[in-house]
């Protein structure tokens, strides 16, 4: 099946019903399977390409999930010396890690260089803020903005004229005076466009855009276009085709570096492409209401634990596990905090009934990682399903865990 088809809804291997009675609810549950065939359609799309893939790990940060990218070959880009621990504590190498700041203090930088990663530099003070501490010792990346507009929602999209990412193509000038004042040794350019980016075509633009800017720093050895690739949140939804991607962007990429005169390395850094299918959120209804507006199924969680549908209007499909063949009724799913976060609104399910298990799926990216503990609500268990064997990989929470950082207890 080609990647751009919609994903069947239907196709995950694992008992998600078995998992929620082992190991209660709420629980995230991660499917290892999906994420090693998710990074094999990536690699088998740029056959013949030096290819590296950065998993973009702030979709998810379970260090059973990173060892898992590890074992596959998969490299990692982090945003914060938080993530570079992680992923250090994960089994990698630092130099396996790119370090890819959005305007922090230049002291995280340096820890990160000093550990060994290599850094995406976003501004023009930090480049001379780098070139002051490294001069020609380091090398590092620019981050491009290409100025191109695109990605599911305005939240996520990052390379657009106003948005606050990387240094403005349109800096080139300055760029190169600073890289010549302290001899930085620049070995790549980098960008990311957004997150849901359907289409090919903003891809090939931003590409050409990097190819063309390439062409003024003489020493590269790699092209990094960032992650955002689509996939499928609702049932009939159209995705990046990465057949036709890998085809469309392996081409320009052989031309350029033709062009350029040395084969260079191609890098991208998926999160959502590797972990979202591989994911759900495992639910019970608390309490079916029937009011004159609306049919409202209460869940056991809220925007504490999946904050996307609150934060973005993100759709996330539900399947009522407990009742597949019910009579299908409409419903406003929403949670127990006391904010409305409402998870979906004049939902189509089989009928829900109190203590019936739902499963929210595509919730391996974004989900956990953007958890948090509002209303003194404690964060769900995490487990990974991996070849035939379940395992917890991090415990519920408890309210010792929310009060070990308060002083006057
Ligand atoms: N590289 C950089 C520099 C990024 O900022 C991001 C995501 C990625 C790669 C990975 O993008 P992806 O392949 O996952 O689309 N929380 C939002 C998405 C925000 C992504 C932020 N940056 C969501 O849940 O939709």
């Amino acid at each position: 099946m080609s990647s751009a088809e919609p994903t069947p809804f239907s196709t995950h291997q694992i008992d998600l019903a078995a998992l929620l009675e082992t190991y209660g609810s709420p629980l995230y549950a991660y499917d290892g399977a999906t994420i090693r065939r998710k990074a094999g359609e990536l690699k088998q799309a740029f056959d013949g390409i030096d290819l590296k893939i950065k998993y973009a790990c702030k979709a998810n940060t379970n260090l059973a999930i990173l060892r898992l990218m590890r074992e596959i070959g998969v490299e990692l880009d982090v945003v914060s010396p938080g993530e570079l621990e992680m992923g250090m504590i994960a089994g990698y190498n630092a130099s396996q890690i790119t370090f890819t700041p959005s305007g922090v203090p230049f002291e995280e930088v340096r820890s990160a260089v000093d550990a060994g990663a290599i850094v995406n530099v976003d501004s023009i003070p930090l480049l001379e803020w780098f070139g002051q501490t490294y001069g020609n010792t380091k090398p590092c990346l620019i981050r491009i903005k290409p100025n191109v507009a695109a990605g599911g929602n305005a939240k996520i999209m990052t390379a657009h004229a106003d948005s606050k990412f990387g240094i403005s193509v349109l800096m080139l000038d300055e760029v190169l005076e600073v890289v010549k004042k302290y001899d930085i040794k620049i070995v790549g350019l980098h960008q990311h466009t957004g997150s849901d980016i359907k289409d090919a075509e903003p891809f090939l633009k931003v590409a050409d855009i990097l190819f063309e800017a390439a062409k003024r720093f003489p020493d590269l050895e790699i092209i990094d276009l960032g992650g955002g690739f689509k996939v499928s949140y609702l049932p009939g939804d159209h995705v990046t085709d990465m057949e036709l991607l890998g085809k469309n962007i392996s081409e320009r990429f052989n031309t350029f570096c033709n062009e350029y005169g040395r084969k260079l390395q191609l890098w991208f850094e998926p999160g959502k492409f590797l972990v979202s299918e591989s994911g759900f959120l495992l639910v019970k209804t608390t309490v079916v209401k029937e009011d004159p507006a609306r049919n409202f199924v209460h869940v056991d969680s809220g925007l504490n634990h999946l904050i996307r549908p609150m934060m973005y209007g993100s759709y996330h499909h539900i399947l009522n596990i407990s009742n597949p063949g019910g009579p299908l009724k409409t419903y406003n799913v929403v949670g127990y905090i006391c904010e409305t976060d409402t998870f979906a609104t004049d939902r189509e399910l089989p009928e829900v009934r109190q203590g019936d298990v739902l499963a929210f799926l595509n919730a391996g990216a974004y989900g956990f990682t953007m958890s948090s503990n509002y209303n003194a609500r404690l964060r769900p268990a995490e487990v990974l399903v991996d070849n035939g064997n379940a395992r917890l990989v991090r415990r519920r929470e408890t309210l010792e865990d929310l009060l070990k950082t308060q002083m006057d207890i």
